[in-house]
């Protein structure tokens, strides 16, 4: 067992999450509805990815919410920091070894779809890796062919769907395509990821959706929409309009998050 995971097992103090939540690019502000809340720095935590970006703190927060078990993970490591798309296995195998079987994945992301302003909340049901990493290149084992049918698990999409219904929040299913990122895309990008079938474009969540099924992890996935995609309307796409954006949408991810959990529990 890794020593990280020795030391979250401790900090639990007998706390068993079954679900992972990651959140993603201003969206940390979900943490704070935990209650009881353990937090865990990874700097507390030898060999988590200490990730750089902005609108990231960089923990682990367990405790309840809707009176569920659930561990966030707040600031993930992105492909773009370091040129690594397997960043995030460590932490997923952490979290896979502590009892992890559900995780589900947050993003901010552009919108490609007029009908979907910035806001909007959209719930991936497929995704296209345009920027052609894979984080299990190197891997060695057979387990490295994983198929991808369905990867998004169909029940668990059903369960959140099902839960937005019951708190009123509208939400959008799509495509997500991966760009690399840091840059933002171009506007002659954005119309290829449109005629390419995608609804939302960003630059992360993709490798971790491959990590979880990997593993053998049930995988959803959000995009908030902080943004159109460039060219789509004036102005240039920022870092800050995302950071802006995403609590607006993750507001909304909540109340669907927390309903979700009140069903299961
Ligand atoms: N492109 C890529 N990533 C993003 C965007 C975007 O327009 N908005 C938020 N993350």
């Amino acid at each position: 067992m890794r020593a990280a995971t020795t030391e979250i097992v401790r900090r639990l103090d007998g706390l068993a999450p079954r679900i992972a939540l990651v959140l993603g690019s201003g969206l940390g502000e979900l943490v704070e509805k935990i209650e009881n809340p353990i937090d865990m720095p990874f700097a507390d935590l030898p060999g988590f990815p200490v990730s750089g970006v902005s609108g990231h703190s960089g923990k682990l927060v367990a405790g309840s919410l809707s009176g569920v078990p659930v561990i966030m993970l707040s600031g993930r490591k992105h492909y773009y920091e370091e040129g690594h798309a397997a960043a995030m296995r460590f932490p997923l195998e952490v979290l896979k070894e502590i009892g992890i079987t559900q995780v589900i994945l947050t993003n901010s992301a552009g919108s490609l779809r007029e009908d979907m302003p910035p806001g909007s909340l959209m719930m991936i049901n497929d995704h296209i890796n345009y920027s052609g990493r894979d984080p299990l290149i190197g891997e060695e084992t057979d387990a490295r062919f994983v198929p991808m049918v369905n990867a998004y698990d169909p029940p668990t999409r059903l369960a959140l769907e099902l839960a937005a219904a019951k708190v009123d929040v509208s939400l959008h299913h799509g495509v997500y395509i991966w760009f690399s990122g840091p840059s933002f895309e171009t506007p002659a990008e954005i119309r290829m990821a449109r005629l390419l079938g995608a609804d939302a474009v960003g630059m992360s969540t993709v490798p971790e959706v491959i990590l979880c099924r990997f593993l053998d992890l049930e995988v959803a996935a959000f995009s908030i929409i902080t943004n159109y995609g460039a060219g789509l309307a004036d102005g240039d796409p920022s870092h800050g309009e995302t950071k802006e954006m995403a609590p607006v949408g993750g507001e909304r991810l909540g109340r669907v998050i927390e309903q979700f959990l009140q069903d299961l529990a």
